[in-house]
């Protein structure tokens, strides 16, 4: 009787721990605490699930442009009929293999936009290539498609919304200050749920050390860090690392001491807010209303919508090298008067 108690409180006390083996790598000095630390068991799993697409054989360049052979092409008018037609076909793969081409379109009309996929898909392009050719500073030369984000389906599996207004107070124990349960974001902490709104729709300091001895500009309290402890649980968990892998432990503030990796990161941010306020928030009215969150606000991109729980998303495979029609937007292939339409940014309805 007693010892079956004893293994039930072991069994209950070890619950929250990983079978070995466990694996660890030295990435920084001794003594620093900076290491990785890996369970083949689990990396298995990782490399099964991230497997990236099937390449398809590049299409050709030549041939007319598409924005002459059809009617409404307002973003790819920089393609070939040949690039266009692939693009199409991978695009239904990478985004609604089961419903196929009228997952977008009117069987009956493609050109006609009264699908709210196909006008938000229009925005996703100019949003994928504004990825590609303007965040190299994070992406590199690696690239991003739909793929990257979408996987196969209609809606990313890693998005989030702002948190409904109850979840901030809780009636006799007073305001929660959106914190304080367990808040699967900070990998299952009781830190702030939300870090997203503040850091990455907003761009409120993400510190906890002043930058002065005198408390003139440093005033950074302990309800600030928690945030920043929070969003920095979601890094660490969203690319499947532990902090040392963009912090040196000596300190944490000092970017001379940092690895590289915390500068990718900080561009990282600054592109996750790009792309959250220039290119998801500003199609929210497209949206039909059980697509949007508690508040009615859009879905939103974070570090999980891409990395999904690895250092580089599918491990770094090259996205944009089989697909350079999505590498930038290139010089209009309409003629001069045709051209000079407005196509810098899509006519929402
Ligand atoms: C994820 C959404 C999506 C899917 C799936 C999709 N398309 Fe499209 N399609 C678009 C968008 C967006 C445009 C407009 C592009 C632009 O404005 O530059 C477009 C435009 C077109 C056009 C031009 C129509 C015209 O006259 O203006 C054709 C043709 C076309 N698609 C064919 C296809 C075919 C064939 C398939 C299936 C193999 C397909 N599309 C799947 C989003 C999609
Ligand atoms: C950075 C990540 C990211 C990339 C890259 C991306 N998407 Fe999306 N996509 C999103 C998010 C976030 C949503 C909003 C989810 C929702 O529908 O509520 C979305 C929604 C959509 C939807 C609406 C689906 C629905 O059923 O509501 C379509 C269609 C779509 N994307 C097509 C594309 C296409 C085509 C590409 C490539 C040209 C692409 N996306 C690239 C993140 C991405
Ligand atoms: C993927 C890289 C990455 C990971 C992983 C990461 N951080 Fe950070 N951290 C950053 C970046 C980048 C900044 C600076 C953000 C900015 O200024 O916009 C930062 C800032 C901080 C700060 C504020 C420093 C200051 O100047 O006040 C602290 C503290 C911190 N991180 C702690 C952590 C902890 C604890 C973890 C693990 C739970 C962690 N970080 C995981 C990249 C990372
Ligand atoms: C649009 C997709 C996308 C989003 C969103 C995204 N990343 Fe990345 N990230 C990438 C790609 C692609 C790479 C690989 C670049 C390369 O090959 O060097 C990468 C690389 C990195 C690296 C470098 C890893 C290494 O070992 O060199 C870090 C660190 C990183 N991302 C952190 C973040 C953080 C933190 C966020 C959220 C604030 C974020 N990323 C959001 C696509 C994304």
């Amino acid at each position: 009787m007693t010892l079956r108690v004893i293994l039930m409180f072991a069994a209950a006390l070890l619950a929250g721990c990983e079978r070995p083996p466990i694996e660890t790598v030295q990435r920084g000095f001794r003594g620093t605490g900076m290491a990785e630390i890996y369970n083949p068991r689990t990396l298995a799993v990782k490399a099964e699930l991230n497997q990236p697409p099937a390449a398809t054989a590049p299409a050709s360049p030549g041939g007319p442009a598409a924005a002459l052979v059809y009617q409404n092409v307002q973003v790819l008018n920089d393609l070939s009929i040949g690039e266009f037609s692939q693009l199409m076909v991978s695009m239904t793969a990478w985004v609604a293999p089961e419903q196929g081409c009228t997952y977008c379109h009117d069987a009956q009309n493609f050109a006609l936009d009264d699908k709210y996929t196909k006008v938000v898909a229009r925005k996703m392009l100019q949003m994928t290539r504004k990825i590609n050719a303007d965040y190299k500073s994070h992406v590199a030369e690696t690239g991003v498609t739909c793929y990257t984000c979408h996987r196969g389906n209609n809606i990313p599996a890693n998005i989030w919304f702002k948190a409904a207004p109850e979840q901030r107070s809780a009636g006799l124990l007073g305001d929660r200050a959106g914190q304080n349960t367990v808040s699967t974001v900070a990998n299952l902490s009781s830190l702030p749920e939300d870090p997203f709104t503040p850091f990455l729709l907003g761009s409120e300091d993400i510190r906890v050390h002043g930058t002065t001895a005198l408390p003139t500009g440093n005033k950074h309290t302990i309800k600030q860090a928690e945030w920043t402890y929070s969003l920095m649980t979601h890094m660490s968990t969203a690319l499947g690392v532990n902090c040392t892998y963009c912090h040196n432990s000596r300190s944490f503030a000092d970017w001379n001491a940092s690895p590289p990796q915390r500068a990718t990161a900080w561009y990282g941010i600054r592109m996750v807010r790009d792309l959250n306020n220039q290119y998801l928030e500003p199609i929210t009215k497209v949206f039909p209303p059980h697509r949007l969150g508690p508040t009615g606000d859009v879905a939103k991109a974070n570090c999980q919508t891409c990395h999904q729980g690895l250092f580089k998303p599918l491990y770094g495979a090259a996205m944009v090298k089989n697909h350079p029609e999505l590498a930038t937007q290139r010089p209009s292939l309409l003629p001069p008067a045709a051209a000079s339409a407005p196509v810098a940014d899509v006519a929402l309805q």
